[in-house]
């Protein structure tokens, strides 16, 4: 629950978005949607899963496998807990289930690791990549599974932007670039500016404000605020020269996901520009 896998049939068939979903006029089956992370309104959702797989009146087969962004992105930054995220891996070799990473937003380094499920020291069955690797949105995108579960024949899986050459190339030198500037260590340190940013500059201006992040993808949660406050300060802060998209539930998460490579001039002027449009839009709400 919360998950945004994609918006081709099969990728559609696991994002949880209802109004995605209908896009797709035709039924989408054979996915039972737990909700994400280990407690939901106070329920153990391992334990649940667990009740799902062993009772034989659960009503639900056993999966193929299980997918999941180990940081929401589109479902508005929420972030899996590492000791869930072994649980889930556990529960996947208990009952002999696949376990699939979608890596394509917070994977290639955006929360410092390569990898966004190194925080938690597992090893999924299969990560799909996509987005930033080839770094600069060159056509290109990566499935990566075990060697035992290949079964593919050369070919098989075939399509016109298949090997994009251009895009191999600029992968290959993302890669390079990446370890060449220390791009790890560089997320990091922009990440401590973003966190100590909107501790600082952001929640202090309303205690219900929720800050959720990691390396350098970040949301402000202002649900309690309502869509139309979320959506006055995306378009605030467009006229004021930064893009920036809402996620989540009615689209109430403000979110920050600058490039990795963006100087720290750059990252705070971002970040003021959301503080004033923030305060801004506040300050308008009130005079209403
Ligand atoms: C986590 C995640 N998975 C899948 C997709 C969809 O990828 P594609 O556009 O390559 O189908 C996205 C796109 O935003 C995404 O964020």
């Amino acid at each position: 629950m919360g998950a945004f896998h994609g918006m081709s049939l099969g990728s559609l068939s696991i994002t949880s978005n209802n109004s995605m979903r209908e896009s797709a006029g035709v039924s989408l089956d054979n996915v039972t949607f737990i909700p994400f992370n280990s407690t939901f309104n106070g329920m153990d959702t391992i334990l649940y899963m667990e009740q799902l797989l062993t009772d034989t009146h659960s009503g639900v087969e056993k999966p193929a496998a299980i997918i999941l962004e180990t940081v929401q992105a589109e479902g508005g930054i929420n972030i899996a807990d590492t000791e869930w995220l072994r649980d889930l891996r556990q529960l996947c070799n208990d009952h002999d289930i696949l376990l699939i990473i979608d890596d394509i937003q917070v994977g290639c380094g955006r929360v410092g690791s390569f990898f966004s499920f190194e925080r938690a020291g597992i090893v999924p069955d299969m990560v799909v990549l996509s987005k930033s690797i080839s770094g600069y949105g060159l056509p290109m995108s990566l499935l990566l599974l075990k060697p035992e579960l290949d079964i593919w024949g050369p070919g098989e899986h075939n399509g016109t932007f298949r090997g994009n050459q251009l895009a191999f190339v600029a992968a290959k030198a993302a890669l390079e670039f990446r370890d060449t500037v220390g791009l790890e260590a560089q997320v990091k340190e922009k990440e401590a500016f973003v966190q100590q940013f909107l501790r600082e500059q952001i929640q202090t201006m309303d205690p219900l404000i929720a800050i959720r992040g990691l390396g350098l993808i970040w949301g402000i949660d202002v649900s309690h605020q309502g869509e139309a406050f979320a959506k006055e300060v995306a378009t605030l802060c467009f006229k004021n020269g930064l893009i920036i998209e809402r996620a989540g539930r009615n689209d109430t998460v403000i979110k920050i996901m600058p490039a990795l490579t963006i100087s720290l001039e750059n990252l705070r002027k971002g970040c003021n520009i959301i503080k004033e449009s923030m305060v801004q839009v506040s300050s308008t709400l009130v005079a209403l």
